[in-house]
């Protein structure tokens, strides 16, 4: 019973991943520009956000197939936070792969 459970768990998992899925081979030189406008929320330098009355996620340094995910099921709407959503719901799978790959060469020597 307990491992029926888990066998569905981790098919609905690969369900998921595989709506969700973008290639990542970004250009992270385009994804500068694109990114100029989460940088309001997601601050790279140091670390502070322009807003901190409310958590952000740190997502500069964050592997950039996560980051691909992430912006996918935001957009998809499979991941629920209306600010992201309504973020995502503008990009190309071209500029989510861009925007990933710039932020994900970011504060590596943080
Ligand atoms: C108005 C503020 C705001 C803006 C602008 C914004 N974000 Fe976000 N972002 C958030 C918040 C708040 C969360 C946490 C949402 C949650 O709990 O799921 C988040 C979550 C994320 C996550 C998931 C991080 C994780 O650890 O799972 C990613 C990736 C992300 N944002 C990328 C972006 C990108 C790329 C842009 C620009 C296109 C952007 N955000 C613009 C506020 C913002």
């Amino acid at each position: 019973m307990n491992c029926m459970r888990r066998k569905l768990a981790v098919l609905s998992l690969m369900i998921l991943s595989v709506a969700t899925t973008v290639q990542a081979d970004g250009d992270a030189a385009a994804g500068e520009a694109k990114a100029h406008t989460c940088l309001g929320c997601h601050g790279v330098k140091h670390y502070v956000n322009t807003y901190p009355s409310y958590h952000v996620p740190r997502i500069a340094g964050q592997h950039e197939q996560y980051l691909v995910a992430a912006l996918a099921a935001y957009r998809a709407k499979t991941r629920s936070h209306p600010t992201m959503q309504a973020n995502a719901a503008l990009l190309s799978d071209e500029d989510i792969a861009d925007i990933a790959a710039w932020f994900a060469l970011q504060g590596a020597s943080d």
